[in-house]
């Protein structure tokens, strides 16, 4: 009896050990440890032994099933794991994740920022929920002036105040003109309001929501060249060294001249395409700060001058040379293949 447990012992162990998938060791384990398994008929042998017998076989015949419980268990522990995962080298190089990157006009933000920041603007951020004075009233378009009716807005159903009247969603960050004033008091004053804004306009050019950049220069004796030369250093540093800028006559409430500020076309170098039709692209508008709007910030327009500026950044990022921006509303869409253009 003994010499068959063990031989029993040393030959299931060694078809254990040679076992190549899981179905076959589930075949073994019913072969000795089923009902009408090999161990089972040990053990159902042992009470028939004398006392001597049955205390050696007894103990010998518990040793054996330990034995083979635990091979079977390491082995199947063994076939469970995957070739793919069963060879672990920790000296090899690991797998990089890819890398995203931010979003486009996140970039194009920072780029902004940085530019003006070399000649001495700050970065300011003024409400993009703003109360209709500092957004027209103070820019001189007083309730029911027709100029308001150029900027599409959307008014906020709240109540009046009585001074600054209804809040609105800022139709342009030209809101942070006498906010700026009325914060730093005393020019010099060189500002940059960069800002979400809102239209009721949607179109390839035009999105609801939409990001502009203010420009406010505020100081004594400044003039026209100054927001000239401004506009030649931003041109040059965001789109190339070829850019050259150009300003036209136009009407704004707020400034007094007022200007289109036009880059020259990144797609045709100027030369005149289907895209640009005359080889320059507007961007935005400019002027000189209306003597009005600084007599709403407290500021005498006898003593200082100012220019101002307002560009919307889809519209400039789109004009970046190597760009495809056809509909600047895919900025805001979740199109990868668009995206990771960028
Ligand atoms: C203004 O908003 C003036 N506040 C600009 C200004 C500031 C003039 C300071 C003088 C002094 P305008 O409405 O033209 O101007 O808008 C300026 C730019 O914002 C446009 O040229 C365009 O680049 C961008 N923009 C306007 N509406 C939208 C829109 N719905 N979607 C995307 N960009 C827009």
């Amino acid at each position: 009896m003994q010499t068959k447990l063990l031989n029993l012992k040393n030959q299931a162990l060694a078809l254990i050990n040679q076992a190549e998938d899981l179905q076959e060791l589930k075949r073994l384990r019913l072969g000795y440890f089923g009902r009408q398994g090999q161990i089972n008929q040990v053990l159902k042998a042992i009470p028939k032994l004398d006392p001597e017998q049955k205390k050696k076989i007894g103990r010998l015949a518990n040793e054996v099933k330990t034995a083979l419980e635990q091979s079977l268990t390491a082995k199947t522990k063994q076939l469970s794991v995957s070739p793919a995962t069963a060879w672990f080298d920790p000296t090899a190089p690991g797998e990089s994740l890819p890398l995203g990157h931010l979003h486009p006009l996140s970039q194009a933000i920072e780029e902004i920022q940085r530019i003006f920041e070399h000649i001495g603007f700050t970065r300011i951020r003024y409400p993009e929920i703003d109360w209709d004075w500092y957004v027209f009233e103070a820019l001189n378009m007083p309730v029911d002036h027709p100029a308001r009716d150029e900027w599409e807005t959307i008014f906020i159903d709240t109540p009046q105040h009585p001074q600054l009247g209804q809040m609105v969603l800022t139709t342009h960050t030209s809101n942070g003109q006498v906010r700026e004033m009325e914060r730093v008091k005393t020019p010099p004053i060189r500002m940059l309001n960069l800002g979400k804004c809102y239209r009721r306009q949607q179109d390839a050019t035009h999105t609801i929501m939409f990001h502009q950049f203010e420009g406010l220069v505020i100081d004594k004796g400044i003039s026209i060249p100054h927001l000239k030369g401004t506009l030649d250093y931003f041109g040059k540093q965001f789109f190339g060294k070829g850019i050259k800028s150009r300003i036209r006559p136009f009407h704004f409430q707020f400034t007094e001249p007022s200007f289109e500020v036009d880059f020259t076309c990144t797609a045709c170098s100027g030369k005149g395409c289907r895209f640009c039709k005359s080889g320059w692209v507007e961007v935005g508008g400019a002027g000189m700060v209306h003597p009005d709007v600084l007599k709403a910030g407290q500021i005498d327009p006898q003593k200082y001058s100012g220019f101002a500026f307002g560009w919307g950044v889809e519209r400039i990022l789109r004009l970046k040379p190597g760009l495809d921006i056809d509909d600047i509303r895919l900025l805001y869409s979740t199109n990868l293949e668009f995206l990771n253009q960028f």
